[in-house]
């Protein structure tokens, strides 16, 4: 008897004797006569229906066989004469792999907030929105690869484990095997050296774009910054592409690319993910206040984005726009729009997208007082050759920048924010040795994940999300 997953069951051109399958009870109803069974095993979003005659199955298994155990079945597929689906099965045999209490399976079928399938990650990847979502999260990681290497790019990896803070923003989490006698003699500690997690595979990056020309990272990153956001995790995942001799320009337009490429291959190959998605975002709406609701269902929203160029402004422009412009009659910004050289919060980030632009935006040339040290610097002195793609509903999606290939004037910005030379030797020495301009960005994929399906959260893109005070699973 020949073992099929349910995928293949329902593509199948005709009905066949003597299939088996596998799967979850998703749901059980009938009568005394009649049984039907929702199987599920995650490689269709539909499922099969099994229906199991009177006296075909002992009792005491279809007793056992309640919802969220895992079966056996063995039997007929059939043509179906609901209209839901072409075939169902007609079972002979069931055997039952795993029993579930009933009285204790969280997952019941009906609906659940996502506050609470939170709270069960163990479980929730068994419903149909997390099933769309993870298969969706699959699709993009899989189109990045291939967008960066039909382009000539090279995936490499960089260290997760590191002593260096590529951002500057101190949000690290220390790495440590010292005990508490020891915890700040860092001579001591197993690397004789201060290290913590990677917040950017960034330095490393650069250095390996500074010989083979085209490179990319995909990697976790880590930032202990303790905000409890909608948008930030403590641990995601970053596709950090460098490419040498490319300046600003040819960044925005390989960020844009991407994002298009990504988000185009979803359109292609997760119809039926995307539909169901849609669906959810749609109803989600209808409970929003009018003022609230985006214009755009969530595959328009998708289809806006592929199919318009971006917008490219400067800080110094997008500053004015926001200086002078009234969100809303009675308030204005929580964060005032006051003073040049400010940085913009996600609520600005989002007004340029969604109110002004009504398209996704590449902030460039911000100052540098509010950016890295290995940002470009300008020729105004105030500025530098950096790039922020603001997408709507998520905001940052990519930052990025050219980098400062002159090294003096590196060393000089070093000094400014007392990064130590000795730190970073090896950094240096790039651009003491055959130096070129080059240019790179960072795309977060769990904000790209939750563009894509609609997800308001980002705990709801990753399987295990890690947050303050938050390391379940
Ligand atoms: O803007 P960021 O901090 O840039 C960098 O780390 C650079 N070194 C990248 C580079 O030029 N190679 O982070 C890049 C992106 C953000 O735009 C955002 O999408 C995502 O990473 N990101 C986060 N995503 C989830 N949770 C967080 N806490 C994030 N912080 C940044
Ligand atoms: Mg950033």
């Amino acid at each position: 008897m020949q073992y099929y997953n349910i995928k293949s069951l329902l593509s199948s051109k005709s009905e066949i004797k003597n299939i088996s399958t596998k799967g979850w009870v998703r749901n059980k109803r009938g009568s005394k006569n009649i049984s039907f069974i929702e199987l599920n095993d995650g490689s269709i979003l539909s499922g099969i229906q099994i229906i199991v005659e009177q006296n075909t199955v002992k009792e005491e298994i279809m007793k056992m066989l309640s919802v969220g155990s895992s079966i056996h079945v063995e039997g007929e597929l059939v043509k179906s004469l609901g209209k839901k689906q072409n075939f169902e099965i007609l079972a002979k045999k069931i055997q039952i792999i795993g029993k579930s209490d009933p009285e204790k399976y969280p997952l019941q079928p009906k609906k659940h907030s996502l506050e609470f399938l939170r709270e069960i990650a163990h479980l929730r990847v068994r419903t149909n929105t997390f099933n769309c979502v993870f298969k969706i999260r699959h699709e993009i990681s899989l189109a990045i690869h291939n967008f960066f290497h039909d382009n000539g790019f090279y995936y490499i990896n960089t260290p997760i484990i590191t002593s260096a803070d590529a951002e500057g923003a101190g949000e690290m989490f220390r790495v440590t095997t010292s005990d508490k006698k020891n915890y700040d003699d860092f001579k001591k500690d197993f690397f004789s050296k201060k290290s913590n997690l990677t917040v950017s595979g960034q330095l490393e990056a650069e250095l390996m774009a500074l010989g083979l020309s085209k490179v990319y990272t995909f990697g976790p990153t880590f930032r202990a910054e303790n905000s409890n956001t909608s948008r930030h995790l403590s641990e995601f995942w970053m596709i950090e592409p460098e490419v040498a001799f490319a300046d600003l320009n040819e960044n925005i337009k390989l960020a844009e690319n991407l994002l298009k490429y990504c988000i185009k291959k979803v359109i292609k190959n997760k119809s039926e993910e995307l539909d169901f998605l849609n669906n959810r975002f749609l109803k989600e709406e209808k409970q929003l206040k009018e003022k609230e609701r985006s214009d755009l269902s969530l595959i328009e929203r998708l289809e806006f984005v592929t199919s318009n160029d971006f917008e490219t402004v400067s800080y110094s422009d997008a500053f004015d726009i926001l200086k002078k412009s009234k969100p809303n009659k009675k308030k204005k910004f929580n964060f005032l729009v006051e003073n040049w050289g400010m940085d913009f919060q996600s609520e600005h980030e989002k007004y340029l997208v969604e109110k002004v632009f009504k398209k996704p935006v590449t902030v460039i040339n911000y100052p540098k007082k509010i950016k890295a040290f290995y940002m470009r610097l300008n020729d105004d002195q105030k500025t530098v050759r950096a790039m922020d793609v603001l997408f709507p509903q998520v905001g940052e999606i990519i930052g990025g920048s050219q980098r400062e290939e002159r090294k003096d004037i590196l060393q000089q910005r070093m000094k400014e924010l007392e990064i130590e030379e000795k730190d970073l030797w090896w950094y240096l020495e790039t651009r003491e040795f055959g130096t070129v301009p080059h240019s790179g960005f960072g795309l977060g994929l769990e904000r790209l994940v939750q563009f894509v399906t609609g997800m308001k959260n980002i705990r709801d893109v990753i399987p295990f999300p890690r947050t303050p005070n938050n390391l379940e699973f």
